[in-house]
This record gives C-alpha cells, sequence and structure tokens, in this order.
C-alpha cells in the first residue's frame, strides 16, 4: 500500500490501486488520443472500443453464458429493485421475497407499488426480521410460491453480514441482488434468470449497476408497457447506450474486470482470497470473548462485510476512534445496528485485515479490564 489508509467502507468501498493509477491516467489523455476518458463521445470510436472490452471481460471473468445479457445501466441498485416489478409483476402474478435485511425490505416495498397499479401479489416466502437477522431463512420454513413470476432475494446482507452459501430452493425464476458480493466467488447462472449488483463495492464507481439477464426471462416483460428508459429490451437492443450512458463507470468496471483477471486468473482464485482475508477477522473474533459477531449462523457470515461489537457502545465509539488514528477507517457499523462493520471487498488488502486483527488483539488487552463480564 501506498500513502494510501486501509479503507473498510461498506460502499462505495476500495477500488483496486492499479485501476485508480490507470484512471488518473487515462483521465488527462485516454491512449493517446489527446481527450480524457470523461471526455469521449459516448459514440465515437474510443468508447465502443471501451464498451466492447468491458463486456467481453465481463463475460469472461465472471463465466457469463451467451444466453444471459450484460446490461450497464444508471441508478444503483435500487433501480433496478424497482424496474424488476415494474417490468415482471403484472396482473394475476406473484412477486416472491425473501425478507433477509433492509435492502430485502426497500426491495418488497417498491414492488409493493406496482402490485397495486397493476393488479399483482407481493409474497413474502421467508423472513428472519423478528430475530434482527441474524441468520437466514432455511428453505424448509419458506412458504416458495412456485409459479411466482420471480423469487427475488438478496445474496449478501451488507448491513448485517449476513451472505447465501447456498440457492434457495424455489422453482420460480430466481432474481438475485448480488450488489455487495458481484464476482467475489463464482456464479453458477443456471440458477439465475437476473442478477444485479449497484457497482460501489466490488465493481466500480456508485450510480452505476451491472445487470445480467437471461434472454428468455428479459422476454416475458410485456412490450411497450413501461417508459423505455426502464425496459430491458431496449438496453438489450441498444448494448447499453439507448442514452448516453455513464460513460466513465463503465470504463471504470472495465478496468477492474481486467485487474481481476490479471490479479486472479478467476473467480474461484478471487473467492480463496476473500476466504483467506475474512478468516484472519473472523478468528479474532472468535479466539476473543471480548468482540462479538453479529451472525449466529457460522455457515451464513459473510466473506464481504464482518460485523462486530465490543461489549458496550462506549467501547465500539473507542474502537474506532483508535483505529482511525492507525490507519483503519470507516470501521463504523451501519446506523441500524451500531457496533463495528469491517468490509473486506475484493480489492482490499490482506494487509489490512491482518492489521485489524493485530489491532484487535491490542485493543482488547488495553480494555478488557474496564469491562465487568469480560473474564480476565
Ligand atoms: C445488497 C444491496 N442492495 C442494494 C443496495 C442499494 O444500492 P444503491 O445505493 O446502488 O441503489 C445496497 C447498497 O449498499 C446493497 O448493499
Amino acid at each position: 500500500m501506498s500513502e494510501r489508509a486501509f479503507n473498510f467502507s461498506a460502499g462505495p468501498g476500495a477500488l483496486p490501486e492499479p485501476v485508480i493509477k490507470q484512471a488518473q491516467q487515462d483521465l488527462w489523455n485516454f491512449q493517446g488520443s489527446g481527450m480524457g476518458v470523461c471526455e469521449l463521445s459516448h459514440r465515437g470510436p474510443e468508447f465502443d472500443q471501451i464498451l466492447g472490452e468491458a463486456l467481453a471481460d465481463c463475460r469472461e471473468v465472471g463465466s457469463i453464458p451467451d444466453s444471459h445479457h450484460i446490461l450497464f445501466l444508471q441508478g444503483g441498485a435500487t433501480t433496478q429493485a424497482d424496474m424488476v416489478p415494474m417490468n415482471f409483476l403484472n396482473e394475476g402474478m406473484t412477486g416472491d421475497y425473501l425478507e433477509t435485511g433492509k435492502w430485502a425490505e426497500d426491495a418488497i416495498k417498491e414492488a409493493g407499488y406496482y402490485a397495486k397499479i397493476n393488479g399483482g401479489t407481493v409474497h413474502v416466502a421467508g423472513s428472519t426480521k423478528d430475530e434482527g437477522y441474524t441468520r437466514l431463512p432455511a428453505d424448509k420454513e419458506c412458504k416458495y410460491v412456485d409459479d411466482a413470476a420471480y423469487l427475488l432475494y438478496v445474496s449478501n446482507n451488507t448491513i448485517y453480514g449476513l451472505q447465501f452459501n447456498r440457492v434457495p430452493k424455489s422453482k420460480a425464476p430466481k432474481v438475485c441482488d448480488m450488489s455487495s458480493d458481484m464476482f467475489s466467488r463464482p456464479i453458477d447462472w443456471s440458477h439465475f434468470d437476473m442478477v444485479y449488483a449497484g457497482a460501489q463495492k466490488n465493481l466500480g464507481p456508485s450510480g452505476q449497476a451491472l445487470v445480467v439477464i437471461k434472454d428468455e426471462f428479459m422476454q416475458k416483460a410485456p412490450k411497450n408497457r413501461v417508459g423505455r428508459m426502464h425496459d430491458y429490451s431496449i438496453h438489450a437492443a441498444k448494448e447499453s447506450r439507448f442514452n448516453t450512458p455513464n460513460t466513465f463507470a463503465i470504463y471504470l468496471m472495465g478496468q477492474t474486470f481486467k485487474w481481476i483477471r490479471r490479479e486472479f486468473g478467476s473467480l474461484d482464485q478471487v473467492d480463496q482470497y476473500n476466504r483467506e482475508k475474512a478468516k484472519i477477522i473472523y478468528d479474532a473474533i472468535d479466539n476473543s470473548d471480548f468482540f462479538k459477531g453479529h451472525v449466529q449462523e457460522q455457515d451464513a457470515r459473510s466473506l464481504m462485510n464482518i460485523t462486530f461489537t465490543t461489549p458496550n457502545a462506549e467501547l465500539d465509539e473507542e474502537f474506532c476512534k483508535e483505529a482511525k488514528k492507525h490507519g483503519l477507517l470507516t470501521l463504523e457499523g451501519h446506523r441500524s445496528i451500531g457496533g463495528m462493520r469491517a468490509s473486506v471487498y475484493n480489492a482490499f488488502p490482506i494487509e489490512g485485515c491482518r492489521k485489524l486483527a493485530e489491532f484487535m488483539k491490542n485493543f482488547e488487552s488495553q480494555h478488557r479490564t474496564q469491562v465487568a463480564g469480560a473474564s480476565a
């Protein structure tokens, strides 16, 4: 690492350093064109190349089959939570949802608007809300509607640090919000009719989404029923250039795909690295009776967002303050649950995990005596 700190932000999160350095150069003069990357026409030859490579590299890195379109769309993941029911939840149909955190709750809320407008039904097949999202609902607890228009679930709960290690057993087409674990591990596309991800964690800048949608599923949306900007078929036909796209976001995502290929070669390797990184921090939690993890179900602990607390809220605050002095930034948990959250997306280096684990050990030995209840 250079003079940059270790940034544990949940998103926008740390970008790969070589990508930032390349962007610095290309912002000034893209490949000797005399124009910066943000100054290129979205219909010009330079951007043709950027978009073409981003699509090809995305397909290669993600092993995305030809049956699925790749779309670069604006408006982040929230717009996708809106567009899915807008396109697919129509009269007499059910949109099935798993309620496993705030982003799932928001998606359910969005679907509610279209259910009202279009005469569809929103059904929550499973939820762990009452348990404070400390675990995921098991398949046997879920009441899936097998002939639903789709089942939408969120693979990684960014706020609580819960991650699916299985694909829900519904028979409906699966739509998955992978915002906080996209390309952090291999994806078996045979399970998914659609995947979307806000870019700002593992892929690039905020305000942008990567959408991978199966053609067969896309064709199920009635034609000309939504405005063109919200119509997946239009974006697919126009190769994500229906209007002026976020050219810089596409460029940066393209550079990130190249970085994944160069640095790791495959998503299996990315997964291995992420497992190694997360283990360092989970071991620091598990080997202590001072720190406590939020997630109770071991198998559902996120490799991307690691949530934990000290014995009390004052110490949590002190922890984050002290950590900052050691160059460990943005460890504060989401405002809805407090405590700490270490987000260690693909670009976050393993050295930062080691430094955090060491800091945790030192913090514990300095503060444990002031805590009643923690054994000496
Ligand atoms: C899992 C998940 N879904 C959706 C969102 C919302 O994304 P956006 O802000 O890009 O709309 C987030 C944001 O952190 C997220 O973590």
